[in-house]
């Protein structure tokens, strides 16, 4: 595995490979929910490329930018363990320079939802999402479906800006007991983690609704909202792919989300119907 930490390293090390190049970008502190990815990259493409950076640029002030786990050596471990190619590993000074080009996230899709709670994250995400699909030279990038607002706001850009790049969704990977694998579970203390499996629990409630026949948007999220007592909850909302409240579920054009506060820790969830 070639580690490269500079925009320069990336691209010899890049220029030394040929074929399609699959990437996962990533924030570190890697989990199974990664490994899955790279290894759907691995069988789909020629070359893997999996980065490790936490983008100062989609954190708020006061966010947990200064303690997001960072865990060097396990994570580099667990990317030759799955066969990455190349490993980028960039300072925010290769990332980042003064007075740039910015992009912007949509004024309704970005602003809703995560983007409401948590305003301007999303142009920090394209942002750095656009600066690693060209370095990477990616033919198809791959982001989980538990950040489905994050993984449709790259969709939207990707065909925005006509970029050749595939982004591929791939499946939410949980704990056994039902729990959304994430980097931040590791704040959850031993109490918050048995309360954070209400999120799950909820979602598998909405999905048990739908397939008694029920549809109501209203009704579903009521119901949800019962289970979560006594979480602080930010959001239960029906959406379709687009990211559009919908008064119904459309079997085939769904996203059921939550998101709440657990202890001091936000987690977020969803089920894709
Ligand atoms: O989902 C993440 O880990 C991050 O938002 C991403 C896509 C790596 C951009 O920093």
């Amino acid at each position: 595995m070639i580690i490269a930490r500079t925009a320069v390293e990336l691209s010899a090390a890049l220029d030394s490979k040929t074929g399609s190049v699959g990437f996962v970008p990533t924030m570190g502190a890697l989990h199974i929910g990664h490994r899955t990815l790279i290894e759907k990259a691995r069988v789909e493409n020629d070359v893997v490329v999996v980065s490790i950076f936490v983008n100062p640029t989609q954190f708020l002030p006061g966010e947990d930018l200064s303690k997001y786990p960072r865990r060097e050596e396990a994570d580099f471990k667990i990317c030759e363990l799955s066969g990455v190619d190349i490993l980028f590993y960039p300072e925010v000074g290769t990332m980042y320079g003064k007075d740039e080009v910015s992009i912007k996230a949509p004024d309704v899709r970005g602003y809703i939802l995560e983007g409401a709670i948590r305003p301007g994250h999303f142009d920090g995400v394209l942002s750095v999402v656009m600066k690693l699909l060209n370095m990477v030279r990616a033919t198809r990038a791959y982001f989980g479906k538990k950040d489905a607002q994050q993984l449709a706001l790259i969709t939207q850009m990707g065909q925005n800006f006509f970029m050749s790049v595939e982004i591929i969704a791939v499946d939410t990977v949980r704990e056994s007991d039902g729990l959304a694998l994430s980097s931040r579970n590791v704040y959850l203390s031993q109490e918050d983690r048995v309360e954070a499996l209400k999120l799950s629990a909820s979602l598998k409630r909405a999905t048990h609704l739908v397939m008694q026949g029920v549809r109501e948007s209203n009704e579903i999220t009521k119901i949800m909202l019962e289970i979560l007592q006594p979480l602080s909850v930010e959001y239960v909302t029906v959406v379709n792919r687009r990211f559009e409240a919908i008064p119904e579920v459309i079997i085939g054009d769904t996203i059921v989300l939550v998101a709440a506060r657990v202890g001091l820790t936000r987690l977020i969830d969803n089920v894709w119907m």
